[in-house]
């Protein structure tokens, strides 16, 4: 960790060991305060918060704003990123904030997810058969499950052809590996080009051949006219693409790492799968599938924790640090399936709170259990010395898990 004596600590963020790292880093930074002035990439000021408290209070500080377009002190490069996928949800504020989630929650509540449960099921027992038919009882479950899963689900809800779910993949990981470094934002324009031809391919397929799906109901909500912009439809169904399979990857991946590493509460979860539960909140907490909140601006000078930070400051959430935060959770380096309260940040909070949480912990609570029972001697098969994780600024997670079946 350096120290820049005019701008504050200098975090790799980026570098191939952060993640690594991260868990000492935070309880370091913990111990010294609640909110840090650091430097992103590119000499990129922000302020990041580690303690639980003050992560809460930022997230649901309305001060805090998602939409920098009315801030004269935010820097132009920040505003350049506004293309045809960010006039979304998670980067608005009220009234738009609240006109764009009306739209779609009504599909993600806990009864409607509640109904996809069998289906659920059935998608991760077609993939594990596959993988039971694994020549040399050894497989990478990334690829082959904590990936596909998700994915399959998400796209069958919009109304995407499973078929393309790997262009999704490599498209929503190329865009997110580029969040918060502008010096990759030239780099990843032929991908954002591809990804939006594509999408403005599917709403006229939608248009004129209307299906029982997400995206059809929007296309048509857009023509209507007064509710949802081209571009807000654009910006809309990226979201829902890329949060909708590119944290419960992480969730189920860390999940079973962290189960086959702690043998005492995989044992636990096995005896008494009812703990199934508490199991996953533990895991959401300790392992942060979503490591950083997103963006938050500050929309007038706000003195905060011991901090004053500036009219257009930068806010960074690190939700992964709050989530180990000892004055909230006792012990909190340890993983325990039995935790209780076990009031974790994983799916932020406030008026942003994920709105995917339901469906997240469904595909949770099917995806792990039903591994575990049909893979009884299910244990890691690393090579390395260093876990393979993804250099990604607001995801935590693995970019491959290697196991003997
Ligand atoms: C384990 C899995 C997941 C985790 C850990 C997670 C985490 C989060 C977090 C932390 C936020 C708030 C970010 C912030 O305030 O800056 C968020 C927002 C959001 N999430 Fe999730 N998420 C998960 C799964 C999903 C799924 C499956 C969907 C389905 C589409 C989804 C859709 C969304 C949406 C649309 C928002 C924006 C809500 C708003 O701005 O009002 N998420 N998620």
């Amino acid at each position: 960790m350096n120290t820049d004596e005019q701008t504050g600590l200098v975090l790799d963020f980026f570098s191939p060991h952060f993640k690594e790292q991260a868990f000492s880093l935070y309880r370091d930074l913990r111990q010294q305060g609640a909110v840090h002035p650091v430097q992103l990439s590119a000499d990129i000021p922000a302020w990041l918060v580690t303690r639980y408290d003050a992560a809460l209070a930022a997230l649901k500080d309305s001060r805090f704003i998602k939409d920098p377009r009315t801030l004269p002190e935010v820097e132009d490069f920040w505003l350049d990123e506004t293309d045809l996928f960010s006039e979304h949800m998670l980067a608005s504020d009220p009234p738009d904030h609240t006109r764009l989630r009306n739209l779609v929650h009504k599909a993600f509540t806990p009864r409607m997810i509640e109904e996809m449960e069998g289906r659920i099921r059935e998608i991760a027992n077609d993939l594990l058969d596959k993988l039971a038919s694994s020549p040399n009882g050894r497989a990478e479950l990334i690829d082959a499950y904590a990936f596909p899963l998700p994915i399959l689900v998400i796209s069958e809800m919009l109304g995407i052809p499973t078929e393309d779910r790997q262009r999704f993949r490599n498209w929503s990981t190329t865009l997110l590996a580029a969040t918060n470094r502008p010096e990759k934002w030239e780099e990843i324009q032929p991908t954002m080009v591809e990804f939006q031809e594509y999408l403005g391919d599917l709403f006229e397929k939608r248009r004129s051949h209307p299906a029982d799906d997400l995206i059809s109901g929007l296309v048509h909500v857009e023509e209507e006219g007064n509710k949802l912009t081209s571009r807000e439809l654009y910006s809309m169904v990226f979201l829902l693409i890329v949060a909708g399979h590119e944290t419960t990857v992480n969730l189920i991946g860390n999940g079973i790492l962290t189960l086959l590493q702690t043998p005492n509460q995989l044992a636990l979860l096995r005896e008494s799968p009812e703990r199934i539960g508490s199991a996953l909140e533990e895991i959401l907490r300790y392992t942060s599938p979503v490591e950083m909140a997103t963006n938050r601006w500050a929309a007038e000078e706000v003195s905060f924790f011991g901090q004053t930070i500036p009219k257009g400051g930068l806010v960074i959430v690190a939700l992964g640090s709050a989530n180990r935060d000892g004055n909230q959770f006792p012990q909190p380096d340890r993983f325990d399936i039995t935790r209780q309260p076990n009031r974790h940040l994983a799916f932020g909070l406030g008026i942003h709170y994920c709105l995917g949480a339901p469906l997240a912990r469904m595909e949770g609570k099917i995806a792990i259990p039903t591994l575990l029972d049909r893979f009884p001697n299910l244990a890691l098969d690393f090579k390395g010395e260093s876990l393979p994780w993804r250099q990604d600024f607001l995801m935590r997670g693995l970019t491959e898990l290697p196991v003997r079946l």
